[in-house]
């Protein structure tokens, strides 16, 4: 098998996994990952191939209004409106702001959070997109909070 092939196998068995996940949640009734428009936004270089550890859109005010719009679409009814958690999900306003903070931030939204074969978190990143991701950190950080 060559290195080409091997790379869309893996891709390809990584996609699998991440909307086996998302169906386990969709049977549940409860999460339909609602797509977000980000045609507004810079593109990333490499985009959903290559993910990249820091915010590239941080401060930037049109990323803040789509980020507000796609949590409110697809991470409110886990993590509470306007980003107040409610108990079920952690508080996303408590997130370190930065750099530091961003990179936990990406993991999250890139892989979720799976335990033992349940699934605490959908893995959003791959379907929503890595700009949305970016768009929905600017937003948090600027309802970000140390309390
Ligand atoms: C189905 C419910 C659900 C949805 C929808 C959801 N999350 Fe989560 N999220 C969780 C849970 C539960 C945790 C805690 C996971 C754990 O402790 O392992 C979490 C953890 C996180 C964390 C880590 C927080 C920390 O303090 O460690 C981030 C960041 C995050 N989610 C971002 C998002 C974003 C952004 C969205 C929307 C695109 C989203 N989540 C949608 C349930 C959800």
């Amino acid at each position: 098998m060559n290195a080409k092939f091997r790379r869309g196998a893996l891709a390809a068995a990584a996609l699998t996994l991440s909307l086996t996940a998302a169906t386990q949640l969709w049977a549940h009734g409860n999460v339909t990952p609602q797509p977000v428009d980000t045609s507004a936004l810079p593109d990333i270089p490499g985009g959903n191939d290559h993910w990249v550890e820091h915010n590239p859109y941080r401060g930037n005010p049109t990323a803040i209004k789509i980020g507000e719009s796609a949590y409110g679409q697809n991470c409110a009814r886990c993590h509470g409106l306007e980003a107040i958690s409610g108990g079920i999900a952690p508080d996303l306003r408590l997130l370190e702001k930065g750099d530091t903070g961003d990179e936990w931030f990406i993991y999250r939204y890139q892989h979720g959070s799976v335990r033992d074969g349940k699934v605490y978190m959908p893995p959003l990143g791959p379907i929503l997109g890595q700009k949305a991701g970016w768009a929905i950190r600017s937003w948090l950080e600027t309802v970000h909070t140390d309390d």
